[in-house]
């Protein structure tokens, strides 16, 4: 039986990944600062969304969570929310036409900044300083000052979720993402590539069923759900500190919720069963998931299920894979088929990235496009031999374009990294590669007959 749960009840659990923050006094009192700001996000969105995701977990919507590997504190601007709002709403409105089923659009955004490392410190020439932890944390640049911790970081990471989400809430329910501008939303520099011509053509069927609706007799004018979208926020719940301190107990029923983010999960190096990351999203009401590699075993992800959603609520858990384009296929198999027979209803939803991330001859952090697409596709096989629903995709892209990732419509080579390489972390797809994905898995999801 687990003890009794509180929002500081994972400070009694065996923590890793959290920074050394050279004074406490500094970071209490940076902490104390947000725990007294007003919420982010509130329950009863976190609740519609757990809605939603119980759908994809039905096998009757489909997931697209998606965004920067880490937001930048310099790269903070309204051109940039917008353009990664533009390629997301154009992915969603391939992946809903196509597969006939509601996408649930998730971003990783308004809160996705701190990073978990492999190393506490890296080398540079002689010298050994901590490693970069994400803009939440500390500053990229190379010198030791640059590296230490800084918790005036972290009240800055909440001002700018606060503008981040503004502007996506003012997006999304402002007229930018209605159905009547889905020529509009098409960038230049993806208009004149095949994948531009591509959603053009869908675009102008999409206007041809507004139109015929109106001539049938159809209010579209008077339709909100054709002028607006939910798009929820998401991020990994890294720091528990800061997570603490914007969770908040819902006056409605009582529950407590992470108020940092609608849906929070939990990654690959903080998943222990008996870690503090697992105590404290197994206390909130939020919906939340966890990454899984190649090598999950099947009583892990048994005894996870059960940790995280012992009651079994639909859409209370992701499942997000992430086990490289050649080992997807085997591994999953085991894991659909224990959960599927063990009756906890989970979305999955495949990450097709971070498994398949090497450094190119150029010292390029990167990734293919194409084995991107295979680890997608071995997902799709694995769910048909099970006959279990693939349930989304977890991407990394920006909408702007950028060269960070190979292949892809016009084929980026590594010689072409140089050019645009402006990520903060890990490499990301851009606007063109983003709609390219969505228009390959809509069809990968089809002709494995699923819809
Ligand atoms: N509201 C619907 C949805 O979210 C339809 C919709 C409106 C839509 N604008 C969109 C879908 C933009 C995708 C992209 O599905
Ligand atoms: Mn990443």
């Amino acid at each position: 039986m687990p003890s009794t749960w509180t929002p500081t009840s994972w400070r009694a659990f065996p923590v890793v990944q959290q920074p050394d923050w050279p004074d406490e006094g500094d970071l209490e009192r940076a902490l104390k600062q947000i725990a007294s700001y007003p919420p982010l996000v509130f329950a009863g969105e976190a609740r519609s969304l757990q809605n939603a995701l119980a759908q994809v977990s039905a096998g009757n919507a489909f997931l697209l969570q998606a965004g920067d590997c880490a937001e930048s504190f310099d790269d903070f601007s309204a051109n940039n929310i917008r353009e990664k709002l533009r390629v997301i709403l154009q992915m969603a409105v391939v992946l809903t036409y196509s597969l006939g089923v509601p996408t649930v659009k998730v971003g990783r955004i308004a809160g996705q900044f701190a990073k978990p490392r492999s190393s506490a410190t890296e080398k540079i020439g002689d010298l050994e300083i901590p490693s970069f932890r994400g803009h939440i944390v500390n500053d990229p640049t190379p010198t030791p000052a640059a590296r230490i911790p800084d918790p005036d970081r972290l009240v800055q990471a909440y001002h700018q979720s606060a503008s981040t989400l503004n502007l996506v809430r003012a997006f999304t329910k402002g007229g930018f993402a209605d159905l009547s501008r889905v020529h509009a939303w098409t960038q230049e520099f993806v208009g004149s590539s095949p994948e531009g011509q591509r959603y053009e053509q869908l675009a102008t069927e999409i206007d041809r069923a507004l139109r015929f609706m109106r001539a049938c007799g159809v209010d579209t004018e008077n339709t909100s759900s054709l002028h607006e979208v939910d798009v929820y926020t998401s991020h990994e719940a890294l720091l528990l500190g800061y997570e603490e301190a914007l969770t908040r107990q819902d006056s409605l029923t009582g529950g407590w919720y992470d108020c940092s983010a609608h849906m929070l999960w939990i990654g690959e190096r903080t998943r222990q069963l008996d870690g503090a990351h697992i105590e404290f999203l197994r206390g909130v009401g939020n919906p939340v998931g966890c990454k899984i590699g190649a090598a999950t075993d099947v009583d892990y992800v048994l005894e996870l299920c059960q940790a995280l959603n012992p009651a079994r609520v639909p859409g209370r858990l992701t499942l997000i894979s992430r086990m490289g384009a050649d080992k997807v296929e085997d591994a999953l198999r085991p894991l659909l088929r224990a959960v599927t027979d063990a009756g906890h209803p989970v979305v999955w939803a495949c990450d097709p990235m971070h498994a398949n991330t090497f450094t190119s001859t150029s010292g390029h952090k990167t990734r293919h496009f194409d084995d991107i697409l295979r680890e997608i596709s071995g997902f799709v096989n694995a769910h048909r031999a099970e006959g279990t629903w693939p349930g989304g995709i977890h991407v990394e892209l920006t909408g702007d374009n950028v060269t960070e990732c190979l292949g892809g419509a016009d084929d980026l080579q590594v010689a072409d990294l140089v050019d645009r390489y402006h990520t903060v972390c890990d490499p990301r797809l851009n606007a063109r590669q983003g709609l390219d994905l969505a228009f390959a898995v809509a069809e990968l999801i089809r002709s494995s007959g699923f819809a």
